[in-house]
């Protein structure tokens, strides 16, 4: 067992992965930074899960003059919304999938843990081997985390050309951070250019994630591909995976709802700093990626590759000024980022105001 399957939980016990397979968000509730009253199984459970069926996450036209308005009903209803006419080619979509595929099944492992995982400000930047995405539960996935730091420089590639491909991708994503942040602004009645300094040449995390096949044994084993989760940051872009998995938690029924996105579009969420900055307005929503339903999918890879956005590490998290009384106080983004995600790499990950 690695030492990273290790954890400690709330009462000092030493606990092993293998418990997070029956454990409830509840049981980490003290890293969190904003209110998550919903308690949920880490992993999925054929057996006890139930499902939403009637929600639709709501298509918001990234070009249509009711735009602002759409994005906030939809993020302040679940916390997710699905942009069209992004004016992103998906033909590029499609050539970062199969980028994806080659870059993880093409390098010997000896290559791919040259990269590993390092904390770098506040995010935990490089390569996480499978069953390693956190120390909470065994995710059925690889992935490789690059933030803006990887495309400024340093040996965070094994190859510069995939380093170059993905800037492109990157490039797209942050022409769309300033109209979705202004739209939000708008939505909750602040000056919508608030946040342009802050935003413009901000952080990120670009996340590659591989799931693997499934082995009978994986299959069987209780795990889920990627953990029930709520994202850290202001918001994610994710362009729409082409193999199911992706279910996100209604709060108001406790049930998952499956989000299928056509091809192209590019699903949004909204996280844990945008929850605390906007007062609670916008949830940051549980989400989880389960196997496919389709036993005979089992067998095949899936590729997702969502980015999320950052303010830089020193800035400030502070409740706007437009959304009533602050139900939190303002802190420092890097302690409020690496308090949450020390959950997931352990307690020495937390950066401490003044450390
Ligand atoms: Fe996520």
């Amino acid at each position: 067992m690695s030492a990273l399957s290790l954890l400690r939980d709330n009462r000092g016990a030493m606990k092993t992965q293998d418990d997070g397979i029956h454990a409830t968000n509840q049981d980490f509730i003290r890293y969190d930074q904003v209110e998550k009253r919903q308690t949920y199984h880490l992993a999925e459970s054929e057996s006890e899960d139930q499902f939403d069926d009637e929600f639709v996450i709501r298509t918001c036209d990234m070009r249509s003059p009711a735009f602002a308005h759409e994005l906030g009903e939809a993020l302040r209803e679940i916390g997710f919304a699905i942009l069209s006419n992004t004016g992103i080619d998906a033909a590029l979509y499609d050539e970062a999938e199969t980028k994806i595929a080659e870059m993880f099944t093409r390098l010997p492992m000896e290559e791919k843990l040259r990269y590993r995982a390092q904390r770098h400000g506040s995010v935990n930047q490089g390569y996480f081997p499978i069953k390693e995405t956190s120390n909470m539960h065994p995710d059925l996935v690889e992935g490789w985390v690059f933030c803006r730091r990887a495309f400024e420089g340093g040996d965070f590639w094994p190859h510069n050309d995939d380093r170059e491909f993905f800037r492109e991708i990157v490039a797209a994503h942050e022409a769309l951070i300033l109209p979705v942040m202004q739209s939000l602004l708008q939505y909750l009645g602040c000056d919508p250019h608030l946040y342009d300094a802050r935003l413009t040449g901000t952080n990120f995390g670009l996340r590659l994630n591989y799931y693997p096949p499934l082995s009978a044994e994986d299959d069987a084993s209780g795990a889920a591909r990627l953990l029930g989760h709520e994202d850290v940051d202001l918001f994610t872009f994710l362009p729409a995976p082409s193999t199911e998995g992706l279910q996100i938690l209604n709060r108001k029924n406790m049930k998952w709802i499956r989000v299928a996105a056509p091809r192209g579009t590019i699903i949004l969420n909204t996280g844990d700093y945008m929850q605390r900055i906007s007062n609670d307005v916008f949830p940051s929503t549980t989400h989880r990626v389960s196997k496919p339903r389709d036993g005979s999918q089992r067998g095949s890879a899936r590729v997702s590759f969502p980015m999320a956005v950052y303010v830089w590490e020193d800035e400030v998290l502070e409740v706007l000024p437009c959304v009533g009384p602050p139900k939190y106080p303002p802190v420092k983004a890097i302690e409020f980022h690496t308090s949450i995600t020390s959950k997931f790499y352990g307690d020495d990950y937390a950066v401490k105001e003044g450390s």
